[in-house]
């Protein structure tokens, strides 16, 4: 069994932006900038905007922050995005969601322009990248590409199972790993509260994405001898003996699943790192291609 270090990858994809924005540094071109708007005080999205902000700042990238309260109108957010969209310093644009219940989050992704939609989940991006044009990927599937990439797993052929069906990771993760590119060419079977059999499908993935929410919920029945894990999950869940008071729990039960795999990322340092390598990744393309 091998670990996906997402850990160590994420910092040698952020350790070649850092040298690439230098060398925009030295020739006088401009700086990549990501503005990051945070809605209210969800503890877990503080957690990974602080993280993104972070890498903007060890690559040399700009950013900026904007903290909205969690009663701010929808129409007030609707029209700091625009400022957004007007600025021409500003190169990615990116809402943390979840948004307060009443703020439509298709309406705030919807008013992103395309060009700055860095966290690629705009019916433009979304489309595009159905249809194999060159698009903004959403950031968590993203990542887990790259780590395929980085650790040279030829996925061609292989029958993938995704576990979840949401537009931020599932939905795309299901394209990307079928789309005619290398990691990609897998048979895939997307996975959803209402199916049938949902043991047999995993147990039959020769790579296994768990993107559900549910801590611990892939057991080491559900899992073929040999395959490839992938744990998006990460909740908190209560504990008295960590300072923070939670631990960070996968969808996986690691301890009893990591043995049978071949390949397997973990919670913490899997999957988080690189969806913030592939964020920065989207950032500095986003500046390349607009100025
Ligand atoms: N909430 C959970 N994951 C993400 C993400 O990748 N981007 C944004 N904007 N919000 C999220």
């Amino acid at each position: 069994m091998q670990i996906l270090d997402g850990k160590l990858t994420s910092a040698a994809i952020i350790n070649e932006l850092k040298i690439k924005t230098a060398q925009l540094h030295n020739e006088g071109k401009k700086i990549p900038q990501l503005a990051a708007v945070l809605v209210g005080n969800n503890g877990a999205s503080e957690t990974y905007v602080a993280a993104k902000v972070k890498a903007c700042n060890e690559i040399g990238f700009r950013s900026s922050l904007l903290r909205f309260d969690a009663d701010i109108s929808e129409n007030k957010l609707l029209g700091a995005v625009e400022e957004l969209n007007n600025d021409p310093e500003v190169d990615g644009i990116l809402v943390q969601l979840p948004l307060p219940k009443h703020i439509s989050d298709e309406k705030v992704i919807q008013a992103i322009h395309p060009s700055k939609d860095v966290d690629g989940f705009h019916p433009i991006s979304v489309g595009r990248m159905v249809q194999g044009l060159p698009s903004y990927i959403p950031a968590t599937p993203y990542g887990i590409m790259l780590l395929l990439e980085h650790y040279k797993i030829d996925t061609k052929g292989m029958n993938a199972v995704v576990v979840g069906r949401s537009n931020i990771v599932g939905r795309p993760m299901s394209i990307l790993l079928s789309s005619n590119s290398n990691p990609g060419n897998c048979t895939v079977t997307i996975c959803h509260s209402h199916t049938k059999n949902l043991e047999e499908i995993c147990k039959g993935a020769d790579i296994l994405v768990a993107a559900l929410g549910k801590p611990e919920f892939v057991k080491a029945e559900m899992v073929k001898e040999g395959a490839i894990v992938i744990d998006v999950g990460i909740t908190r869940v209560p504990d008295s003996t960590k300072k923070s008071g939670f631990a960070l729990k996968g969808d996986v039960d690691y301890a009893a699943v990591a043995p049978k795999c071949s390949f397997i990322t973990p919670v913490p340092g899997g999957v988080g790192p690189m969806t913030i390598a592939a964020l920065m990744m989207n950032t500095f393309r986003a500046c390349r291609e607009n100025n």
